[in-house]
């Protein structure tokens, strides 16, 4: 007979948005006419840019020809697309960075899930709480979590760094040693960041405690303050001891198309080994690249006409962030992020849960968010708002939660 892999019997049940779109589903059948507005997921909701577009049909009637069409991608992606990742996500802003340290891939989730295969069994990990939950989850998977406290929300053996109002939502360096620190700036669900000096901090600490950062990148492109760093390697020494995850889900809407890159670089080393050359290893037996069709449409991302199209695309989920961030304060409530990052994360009113809250606005206001407690014990009391709808849908969103009265 044969056997399971336990570990998944761990994982608590209910994934925070399946529980969301139920009770959204539920509410909409005892009230069909009213219209729901969501500003839960984080999902983009702009079609793709036009220079994106092109690429994908130029590339569509490659593959219709027979002298140029592509069969299986090279697993660490076509040297045309890590060319321009070099170039302009890395050289551009000061950060030696070289081709055959990127690896492409389908996409930020699956990296950042599947890159704790290259460490020990033993490793400790600290993450932020909020925190993504794939971090955890991709661990919980591997057996290195412990044992899950249902009351206390919290793995035995995970290091949680708490990120709250009270410490600006910079996490602060945890007593116990960790081996692996995931790092998400700027952050999602907090929708914060911390400054390069903050950053430098951590590569600092990391290199003195002999830790691996890995680094999740998905929301640079919404950067606006000068003194925030785009990529890691911007602080010097993170060559030795981070890996850094980058999507182009949310810089280019690409949730639907799927197409990611990590870095590993060559100078991160535990005693001989090559974290590098792990990953290569790995790639090459579980991953068989990227479509072509697909990374051509990323090296569009970085065209001329692209970069001006993407910006624009920015900055309309950043207006949208802008209204929520100024609506939700000018209403009096305690709001934090919507600068450097496309989530705004607001205290729930009058101490309520954050789910009381996600219930009160579904009834109330007929507005969809996400609650913060689904994100980590630290979550409780929060409350998650994006900025990637239409704008029309966000400015009615924000004159109802005003309305709303709470
Ligand atoms: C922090 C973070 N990392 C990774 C991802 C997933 O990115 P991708 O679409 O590239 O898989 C998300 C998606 O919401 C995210 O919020």
């Amino acid at each position: 007979m044969f056997g399971v892999n336990e570990n998944y019997q761990k994982l608590p049940g209910s994934y925070l948005f399946s529980r969301i779109a139920g009770k959204v589903n539920a509410f909409l059948q005892a009230n069909p006419d009213q219209k729901v507005i969501r500003l839960g997921i984080g999902d983009v909701t702009q079609p793709l840019a036009p220079a994106i577009i092109d690429a994908l049909h130029r590339a569509v009637d490659e593959m219709a020809r027979a002298e140029t069409f592509r069969g299986y991608a090279p697993d660490l992606g076509y040297e045309f697309l890590r060319s321009a990742i070099v170039e302009n996500d890395y050289r551009a802003r000061g950060c030696d960075i070289s081709v055959d340290e990127i690896f492409i891939s389908d996409g930020a989730k699956s990296d950042s899930a599947n890159i704790q295969e290259l460490f020990a069994d033993c490793s400790r990990i600290a993450v932020c709480d909020p925190v993504y939950p794939v971090y955890v989850d991709s661990n919980v998977m591997a057996g290195r979590t412990g044992t899950y406290d249902a009351a206390s929300e919290v793995w035995s053996d995970v290091i949680y760094m708490p990120c709250t109002m009270e410490n600006g939502f910079v996490p602060e360096f945890p007593r116990e040693t960790p081996d692996i620190i995931y790092l998400c700036l700027p952050n999602n669900p907090t929708g914060t960041t911390i400054t390069k000096e903050q950053l430098q901090g951590w590569v600092d600490y990391a290199i003195k405690s002999g830790a691996v950062i890995i680094y999740d990148a998905a929301y640079e492109a919404y950067i606006s303050e000068e003194n925030v760093a785009h990529s890691i390697y911007e602080c010097e020494g993170a060559k030795t001891c981070a890996i850094e995850l980058r999507s182009f889900s949310k810089n280019a809407g690409f949730t639907g198309v799927r197409l990611g890159c990590t870095v590993v670089p060559k100078e991160l080393r535990c005693g001989d080994v090559s974290l590098n050359a792990m990953w290569a290893r790995r790639h090459g037996t579980k991953f068989n690249g990227a479509p072509y069709i697909v990374q051509r449409a990323g090296e569009a991302v970085y065209s001329e006409e692209g970069k001006a199209q993407l910006k624009e695309q920015v900055a309309y989920y950043m207006r949208n962030a802008a209204v929520i961030r100024d609506g939700l304060k000018e209403a009096g409530y305690t709001v934090f992020g919507g600068v450097n990052a496309p989530y705004i994360w607001m205290k729930t009113p009058e101490k309520m849960s954050s789910w009381d809250f996600f219930d009160y606005l579904l009834e109330k206001a007929n507005v969809v968010g996400t609650p913060g407690s689904g994100f980590g014990p630290c979550g409780e009391g929060y409350f998650r708002l994006t900025a990637f709808g239409s704008y029309e849908n966000t400015q009615e969103a924000l004159e109802r939660i005003r309305k709303s009265g709470c």
